[in-house]
């Protein structure tokens, strides 16, 4: 029997960390909802101390999933230990993840603490998390510059105290897989009791070498990986989910170990965290970028043609890869449309949100003669985006590009119930658009990234737009779909607008937009 390989998800921790990448409170939902239907062992939601937003987030997550652990990160001291403890009170399974510093020049520049302080600082945290749950995780940050035995005697104390994960992170990606196996190796030969306790590892990818050195640490024993979903994180991101349980699954003569993933659901998580983010998948990014399977040469297409596995090592299948398939069409019902859904794992949460989203279908379906399931998921995560009080709206628009001229924008808005007519000029319609909707809604905002991918082939395809404002400190991404790409920009431009409004209102010392 192979060994169990825990996946630990940290998309919304420390993914939430890259540059620009913050979420919403629903947008943190939808993923953890995602990550659950994948079957990721455990979620970290959020850093619970660090805002009341990102508590609340991690609460209102744990409320909802039922089938993985649902974590908060906490520093190694009281206050974050007790407010990561009452975020995942309502969780079925909960965990704290408490961490300190254990290098010497983190202990000495920044926490100015000496490691017998560290040492108890780690053993109280510990102590403190094991009376609100038993799931107890403890990180030593920077462990790759840590002395090995400093981390023998911290990772021994923890583990006296209660702690039953213990994780060894590469912080600033600076390892290489020989010297991090390595020291999964000493560490479990030399610290006591090392087979009482999950050994767990979290690489950075500074070097590009975070998804080598984690599978050089699963070699040498480790039975936990942190990842995240398309390798989102700090700086150049974490080791990547989907390539780390798709080289264990592919080579389980070199591991032997197996994970719980439901590997078709994979594309569907890679696409919705792009989507949400705004962080774009690179083509050639191994599983989910879009020439991941596609074979360009004559030799390797007529290899492929012939059998198969002459060149390829997975099915893009088994990891949720639907070539474009035709789904819908005009005449689909709405069990057709229902049904499909289902199979794409999308869940319909009412009667009054499918005949919504069934008029938002049909309305497509006059415009495009054939639906696929990229068309319906990103009409759903469309749905999914509209926040429940729509202050900003789109009401209808004119577009004018002419060669010569200077194009021009006539949009129909309607701003907390009032409709309102607004126009303007830009350097193009998309320009003109946005400056039409600035002009009356005057949030002040600045446009940080404006992003277009088609969702399908063809010239009828929808264009799908990512928008990320920033404002006062506070950063958001809007998206909008369609098959015309201005009317999708203004679409993910006031989604946006919504989403600051929505911040505004939750944290009032953020002047109201
Ligand atoms: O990179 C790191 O060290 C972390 C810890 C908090 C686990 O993210
Ligand atoms: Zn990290």
């Amino acid at each position: 029997m192979k060994e169990r390989l825990v996946i630990f998800d940290t998309t919304l921790r420390d993914g939430e960390q890259s540059p620009g990448a913050a979420m919403t409170k629903d947008e943190k939902l939808r993923i953890a909802r995602q990550l659950e239907r994948m079957r990721v062992d455990v979620i970290e939601a959020g850093f619970a101390a660090a805002s009341p937003g990102d508590a609340e987030a991690i609460r209102t997550i744990a409320e909802t999933i039922k089938e993985s652990t649902v974590c908060s990160l906490a520093r190694a001291n009281e206050r974050d230990v007790r407010a990561a403890g009452e975020a995942i009170r309502p969780a079925a399974r909960g965990r704290i993840h408490t961490f300190i510093a254990t290098s010497p020049i983190h202990m000495e520049k920044k926490l100015r603490m000496q490691p017998d302080q560290v040492v108890d600082a780690a053993v109280a945290a510990v102590k403190l998390a094991r009376q609100f749950t038993d799931d107890v995780e403890f990180s030593a940050e920077d462990a790759v510059r840590s002395d090995m035995d400093f981390l023998v005697r911290i990772f021994d104390a923890v583990i006296k105290a209660g702690a039953k994960t213990i994780n060894v992170p590469d912080t600033v990606g600076y390892s290489i897989p020989e010297l991090w196996g390595e020291r999964f190796r000493t560490l479990l030969a030399r610290v006591p009791d090392a087979d009482k306790v999950v050994w767990s590892t979290h690489c950075h990818n500074d070097l590009g070498m975070a998804v080598a050195n984690s599978l050089a640490a699963v070699a040498a024993g480790a039975r936990q990986v942190e990842c995240t979903i398309n390798g989102l994180g700090e700086r150049a991101g974490n080791a990547s989910l989907e390539e780390v349980v798709m080289a264990v699954r592919t080579r389980p003569d070199v591991f032997g170990v197996e994970t719980g993933i439901d590997t078709t659901q994979i594309v569907a998580a890679s696409k919705l965290v792009s989507t949400i983010t705004g962080y774009p998948v690179q083509p050639n990014k191994a599983i989910v970028g879009a020439n991941a399977f596609a074979h360009e040469s004559g030799i390797h297409q007529d290899g492929v043609l012939k059998h198969r596995e002459t060149y390829e090592i997975m099915r893009p299948e088994d990891v949720g890869w639907t070539t474009n398939r035709l789904t819908l069409g005009k005449l689909s019902g709405r069990n057709a449309f229902r049904a499909r859904l289902g199979e794409l794992g999308i869940v319909i949460e009412s009667e009054e949100q499918l005949n919504h989203a069934f008029a938002r279908f049909k309305e497509l379906a006059d415009k495009k003669s054939e639906i696929f399931d990229e068309d319906l998921q990103a009409l759903m995560s469309d749905e999914a985006v509209t926040p429940e009080v729509e202050h900003y709206k789109l009401v209808s628009s004119r577009f004018h590009s002419e060669t010569g001229e200077t194009p021009n924008a006539t949009l129909t808005l309607t701003i907390g119930g009032d409709e309102i007519k607004t126009e303007a000029s830009g350097s193009g319609p998309v320009d003109a658009a946005f400056r039409a909707i600035e002009s009356v809604a005057k949030s002040g905002a600045e446009l940080q990234l404006y992003s277009v991918n088609a969702i399908t082939t063809g010239t009828d395809a929808q264009g799908e737009v990512t928008v990320r404002l920033s404002r006062a400190g506070r950063v958001v991404n809007g998206q909008g779909a369609d098959t015309d790409i201005i009317v999708a920009s203004a679409k993910a431009y006031i989604n946006a607008l919504n989403k600051l409004h929505g911040v505004a209102k939750l944290n009032p010392q953020i002047e109201t937009l």
